[in-house]
């Protein structure tokens, strides 16, 4: 395993490697959410890059960028055993050289959900990922369906800028009683932890409110909001069923849609969602 940090060697490295090339991007901290997305890249192409890089620009000022969970040492003895071929960890300086001002921008499917919450959230995403992807030269690009929106507007971006690779979404990694696995469950409690199965629950309710015969979107959205509601450690600051292509909230659920929802436990912020249709 070749682990980088210039973008000289970075691109030393990709030129060794022939064949198709996935990517894995991260922000480090990783689990087994994380490691799927390399398995499923070492199972569908010939090499696997991934990059471990904790983004500032996707960080709010609200955001504590300097507490996000950091423990290299421990990423790389992860992903050695899984026969990545390269590693690249850039430093800031590298991903935004002194005057940096150029910017990625997805419109209107970076407007509800986590755009509305977290406002400069998905520029900082799609601009590093952009960059991530013109270093690396992937073939194929591996994103977690826990992050959804985030799934939606990199193979919004992909495809209009004619990046030519492929975005492949992987499916939610969770712990035995449903929670998703995320680099911020570090941060709770154990009351907090316990309670954090609520999401899920909120979901799996609405799933079966839906399998039920269910379509009037708005009796979803309570359906999840009592279940939030009944959780005292809880915080619910939204849940949404919308369009599963356009993300806006539905009336009537016809045909694929997305139920989802951000909950705060405590301070930590924890994001979930399931696909209907
Ligand atoms: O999902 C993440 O970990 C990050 O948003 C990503 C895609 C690595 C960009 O920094």
């Amino acid at each position: 395993m070749q682990i980088v940090t210039s973008l000289p060697d970075l691109r030393t490295a990709r030129l060794s490697l022939t064949g198709r090339v996935g990517l894995v991007p991260t922000m480090g901290y990783l689990h087994e959410g994380h490691l799927s997305l390399v398995r499923q890249s070492q199972a569908e192409c010939d090499h696997t890059i991934v990059t471990i890089f904790v983004n500032p620009t996707q960080f709010g000022a609200n955001e504590d960028l300097s507490k996000y969970p950091r423990d290299l040492e421990r990423d790389l003895s992860l992903l050695r055993p899984l026969g990545v071929d390269v590693v690249w960890t850039p430093s800031p300086e590298i991903m935004y050289p002194p005057g940096y001002q150029t910017w990625v921008e997805v419109e209107a499917l970076t407007h509800p959900l986590e755009g509305a919450m977290r406002p400069g959230h998905f520029r900082g995403v799609t601009t590093v990922v952009a960059k991530l992807f013109n270093a690396t030269q992937p073939h194929k690009a591996y994103f977690g369906q826990k992050d959804a929106q985030q799934a939606a507007v990199i193979r919004r971006m992909a495809v209009d800028l004619n990046f030519p690779l492929e975005v492949v979404v992987c499916p939610t990694t969770r712990e035995a009683d449903g929670l998703a696995m995320s680099s911020r469950n570090k941060y709770l409690n154990e009351a907090e932890r316990k309670a954090a199965t609520v999401l899920f629950r909120a979901l799996s309710a609405a799933k079966d409110l839906y399998e039920g015969g269910e379509r009037d979107a708005e009796k979803i959205r309570a359906k999840m909001t009592e279940v939030l509601e009944a959780e005292p450690l809880a915080q619910m600051q939204y849940v949404s069923c919308a369009d599963y292509d356009t993300l806006e909230e539905l009336d009537v659920v016809k045909g694929k849609a997305l139920l989802s929802m951000a909950v705060f436990l405590g301070k930590t912020r924890l994001i979930d969602n399931f696909v209907l249709g």
